[in-house]
This record gives C-alpha cells, structure tokens and sequence, in this order.
C-alpha cells in the first residue's frame, strides 16, 4: 500500500508517452488495477501510437480496459482508470491539492524528460510531473532509449536532483526470463516498488548461489 493514503483507494498517475516499450505500461497498469488503485492515465500522441504499433489495435487507448483484462486477467477490475486528455492542464491532477500520492512516466521519452527536467509543464503529463517534483511526492521516470546524447544524460540527473527516481527500462536477465512477459514483469515490479507497493512480480534474490539457484520463489 501507498505510504499515507487514506481509506480511499490509493492513487497513481500513470502517463504513457511515445517511446518504446508500451508493455512495460501495459503490465504496470495492470499490476496496479490488480491493486485496486485508481489510475489517473494520462497517454501523449506518440503513446497512442507505440500503444497500437507495438501491442496492436486491441491495445488502443479506448479499449485499454479491455485489453487489459484479457490479457492479465479479470483481476484488474479491482482498480478503475480516469482518462485525461494530455492537452487539459486544468485537470485535477494539475494541482498540488490533488490526493495523487505518486506518478510513473512509462515508458518515458527523451523529449518528455527533457521537459520534466526543465520544468516546462506544457501539457498534463508535464505539468503533472511537475506537481509531483514540487509537493515532494514520488515521480519514477523510465527512460528509454539508446544510445544516448550527452544532453539526455545531463537531462536524467536533472530529474534525479530535482527528486524523481530514475528507473531506466533495463530488465535484467539473471532471473532467467523466458517470455517477453517475464521481461515486463520484472520492470512492472520495480516500478510497483518504487511507488511503494508490495508485489510478486519476479523472484526475490536471495544470495544463495552454489547448489541452490539463488532465487526464493
Ligand atoms: C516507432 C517509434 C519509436 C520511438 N521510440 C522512442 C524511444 O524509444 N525513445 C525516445 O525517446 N523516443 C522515441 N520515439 C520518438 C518520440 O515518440 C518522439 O520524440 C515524440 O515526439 C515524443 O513525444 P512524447 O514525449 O510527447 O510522447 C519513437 C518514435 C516512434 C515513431
């Protein structure tokens, strides 16, 4: 659970913007319904479109909901989504006085950190970012992208000065993953971490090498 939160069902703000990697959102949404939170999503342009060119037309905004059910089972009707459009900046979650407790930007682009380094707030996810940098909330940013330019990692230590964590979408590989699924699982459970919510999404790492293959499961 959120650290803080009331008895109100906890909230998340989850912008999805145009980079690769839209099954890292789709497995983090889903783990988060599971957790009957309630997602304030926020998709910019290129997110629609890395949504439908990666997952297909069936993982379209408009049928997020569904999608999601099919593909990681009923389980996410538990938590429910507020769609806001990314040009409203008047939305509720543009306020600091919003009961958000915390935000993940995933996958995150090149183009929307810089923004959020340089606190331009120019759209909802921007701006959202923004209020979470300056209410001291948690911000988590997975950027991806390689390789990358000096002024994108300039970019990355401006979030992480400012506050946000930076969880670069870097699954690894020594939990032996044999899906793309296990892929998104790993990364999905670092993100639920970071946001402070307990999870089973990949074996634990027990430091047991030797006979043993290290993992409690
Ligand atoms: C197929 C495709 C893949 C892309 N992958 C990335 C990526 O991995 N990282 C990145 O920073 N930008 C990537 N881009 C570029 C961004 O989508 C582009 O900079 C866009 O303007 C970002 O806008 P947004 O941050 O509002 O989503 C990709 C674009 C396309 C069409």
């Amino acid at each position: 659970m959120v650290p803080g939160h009331t008895d109100k069902p906890p909230s998340v703000a989850v912008a999805i913007t145009g980079a690769s990697g839209a099954i890292y959102a789709t497995r983090t949404l889903a783990a988060l319904l599971e957790r009957s939170v309630h997602v304030e999503l926020i998709v910019s342009a290129y997110g629609r479109r890395l949504l439908r060119d990666e997952l297909g037309a069936d993982a379209s905004v408009g049928r997020l909901m569904p999608y999601l059910s099919e593909r990681y089972g009923p389980g996410v009707s538990a938590g429910s989504i507020t769609l806001h459009g990314n040009g409203d900046v008047g939305a509720a979650i543009a306020s600091g006085s919003h009961g958000c407790s915390g935000m993940v930007v995933v996958p995150c682009t090149m183009k929307t950190m810089a923004a959020i380094a340089h606190g331009l707030s120019r759209n909802l996810i921007e701006r959202a970012a923004d209020v979470m940098l300056k209410e001291r909330r948690r911000l988590v940013i997975v950027p991806r992208e390689t390789p990358m330019s000096l002024p994108q990692l300039k970019n990355m230590v401006l979030c992480a000065e400012a506050g946000a964590m930076m969880l670069p979408a870097m699954p690894a590989f020594y939990q032996q993953p044999r899906t793309l699924d296990d892929l998104a699982d790993f990364m999905a459970g670092k993100i639920l971490s970071a946001l402070g919510f307990a999870h089973e999404l990949y074996p634990v790492w027990t430091g047991q090498g030797g006979s043993s293959d290290g993992f409690s499961r």
